[in-house]
């Protein structure tokens, strides 16, 4: 593989060991992918979980840079974390500081994480604590090379707003973010990017509910390839999108789509196809498709007295925020259920300045931030029925925490909420 005089530089260890650990490992990165060179990044989103079992006794040393080492750079050696060369932002992390009592995260952990926060942040890890980075303020433009983790990130990224990143890893974002470097392949070479499937579209596909569903029929059918879809009615804002690709890549392992006339590389149908290409299938998404993906969303639940509801996969917007605080006011959680709903910190504080975070506690819901039932796998104690707006987390709790788990709207959900039943229906 050809290598550049500054990489070169690095890999011979000329600006210190971190580097040079953090290009090895990019190198034979390279050489598993068949990339031939590496490609400029100054966007990395990443993740650093001292508190994770594995990393724990290091952290509890207070090694933090241990823990970098080994676990960001699958480094042989511990080395002192040198300056970051790539702007750097952390994804959702374990846990919620704020809320630990109610996820019930022991306290010893919630020490390592501050600790952790407090020895990363200053070093140029920006600690937005969310899986949609794009929400508050890392925006990447087109064409922008990036090195992001976090499927419903990655498929946002390269979808919508047009930058290029593969779904990566620890350890790479680790070396990209030492390093500023990726490997050249998969969807920062344009010509990957081009539409595989055409998805044409029968029905109304309008809420955001509706997108979610049509994103994990997608998925399971186009599994890992470019799903266009044609055909659709009113332009779908930020919410429909961040749900239709979370659900994609839960379902599949969509990491690109297109939606023709919407999205910036898909200006008509032949653009998102490329100059060489017709759709390898077309596939057709009416009633009947959006009734099964539906019942196939539900398949596993039976219990309809609810125990835990869950908004905010991937993290709410703002207006999403709002939304809830509407459909709450002047009720009450019931009981026996409780209603967490999850943000980035930053919109959160928004939430707080609006009022609508005390709505949804008068109500006796919580707005959290940092973390999802998912990552961090802090349920309500004792959970055995879910209800979410999530086709990517109905598609992941029953197999992580082995729940039950109902999918519907956001307002089938506060009314789950609200009366401890569910009785959504499509
Ligand atoms: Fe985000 Fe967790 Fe969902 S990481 S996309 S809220 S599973």
């Amino acid at each position: 593989m050809k290598l550049t005089d500054d990489e070169k530089a690095m890999l011979d260890g000329k600006e210190g060991i971190g580097r040079q650990r953090a290009m090895e490992l990019l190198v034979r990165y390279c050489k598993a992918l068949g990339a031939e060179r590496l490609v400029d990044t100054n966007n990395v989103a990443t993740a650093i979980n001292a508190t994770n079992p594995h990393q724990r006794e290091w952290a509890a040393r207070g090694d933090f840079d241990g823990v970098f080492a080994e676990f960001n750079v699958d480094s042989p050696d511990r080395f002192e974390m040198p300056p970051l060369k790539a702007f750097t932002c952390h994804l959702i992390g374990a846990m919620d500081v704020g809320h630990w009592q109610v996820l019930g995260v022991p306290e010893r952990l919630v020490d390592l994480q501050r600790q952790s926060e407090a020895f990363f942040g200053p070093r140029g890890i920006q600690l937005m604590q969310t899986c949609t980075p794009y929400q508050v303020g890392n925006v990447p433009v087109k064409g922008e090379h990036c090195a992001w983790m976090e499927s419903s990130a990655v498929v946002y990224c390269n979808s919508v707003l047009g930058a290029c990143t593969n779904t990566e890893g620890t350890a790479s974002t680790g070396a990209a973010a030492l390093t500023g470097k990726i490997p050249y392949w998969g969807y920062h070479i344009p010509d990957n990017r081009f539409g595989t499937h055409l998805l044409r579209v029968e029905c109304e596909v309008e809420s955001m509910m509706d997108w979610g569903m049509l994103g994990y029929f997608a998925g399971e059918l186009v599994e890992e390839d470019i799903p266009v879809i044609d055909r659709v009615g009113k332009v779908p804002n930020l919410i429909r999108l961040k749900h239709f690709g979370a659900a994609a890549a839960s379902s599949g392992g969509v990491e690109m789509y297109h939606v023709a006339g919407v999205t910036p590389e898909a200006p008509s149908i032949d653009a998102a196809f490329g100059p060489r290409r017709r759709p390898a299938q077309v596939i057709k998404y009416g009633p009947a498709e959006r009734r099964a993906t539906y019942d196939n969303l539900n398949s596993q639940a039976t219990d309809r007295d609810i125990d835990f509801v869950m908004l905010g996969c991937p993290h709410e917007s703002i207006e999403q925020v709002w939304e809830v605080a509407k459909l709450l006011d002047g009720k009450k959680v019931s009981a026996n259920t409780q209603l967490w709903v999850h943000t980035p910190r930053a919109i959160k504080q928004v939430a707080d300045r609006n009022g609508y975070t005390r709505i949804i506690e008068d109500a006796g819901a919580h707005l959290m931030s940092d973390t999802c039932p998912a990552i961090s796998q802090y349920v309500p104690k004792g959970t055995k029925v879910v209800a979410t707006d999530s086709a990517k987390q109905g598609h992941y709790l029953p197999a992580i925490l082995g729940v039950q788990c109902w999918f519907g709207s956001m307002e089938d959900c506060v009314n789950a909420a609200v009366s401890g039943r569910w009785n959504g229906a499509l």
